[in-house]
């Protein structure tokens, strides 16, 4: 995680990932999007969340967006969006798994996308690289609508052409 961090930085990347351990999150991840029950509940510095919730149990629980009230990701508001869903919505078979899904990820930053067994971490990043049968909402990636492209075309390989080979070969691994 160190490592892509600092390509983060080095390089002007940004990376989106799932993670348990809270630990990790503190240490390396510059924002956190909590799901829970395939619904966003709150969003914001991963200290300012822990700080404004009442530990791990609070912040699985308790809504809020601190973003706006903490002036957004500090200086990486401003940056480049990479990464933007609006209203994200995920189905497996006749059963609804996301619900009205906001996310980006702006270039310069490491977002941690949390939340228990079976909140939809895995689902969101299928429903972002287009994995799933059915999804609805938008999704841009660098400027492009990729919501109805599959997962060979809805990344340019640009971005990732620059990567050298030692860094992992795919975003994450859900
Ligand atoms: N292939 C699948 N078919 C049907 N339901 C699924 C499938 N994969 C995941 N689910 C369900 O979707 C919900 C979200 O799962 P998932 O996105 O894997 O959660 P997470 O990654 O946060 O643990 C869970 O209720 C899970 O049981
Ligand atoms: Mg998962």
């Amino acid at each position: 995680m160190a490592l892509t961090k600092q390509l983060v930085i080095d390089r002007g990347m940004a990376v989106l990932f799932t993670e348990h351990s809270m630990d990790v999150v503190f240490a390396y991840a510059d924002r956190m999007i909590v799901l829970a029950r395939g619904r966003l509940i709150a969003q914001g510095k991963p200290l300012e969340i822990r700080d404004h919730t009442e530990g791990a149990g609070g912040l699985f629980r308790q809504r809020q967006d601190l973003r706006e009230e903490s002036g957004g990701g500090g200086a990486m508001s401003s940056h480049e969006l990479l990464l933007e869903a609006k209203a994200l919505c995920a189905w497996y078979g006749a059963a609804q798994i996301l619900y009205d899904v906001d996310l980006d990820v702006r270039r310069g930053e490491v977002v941690a996308l949390m939340g228990r067994n079976g909140a939809g971490k895995s689902t969101t990043l299928k429903a972002l690289i287009g994995m799933l049968a059915k999804r609805r909402g938008a999704v841009r990636f660098l400027g492009h609508d990729i919501s109805k492209s599959e997962p060979h075309v809805a990344a340019p390989p640009r971005p990732w052409a620059s990567c050298p080979r030692t860094a992992a070969s795919s975003p994450t691994s859900a």
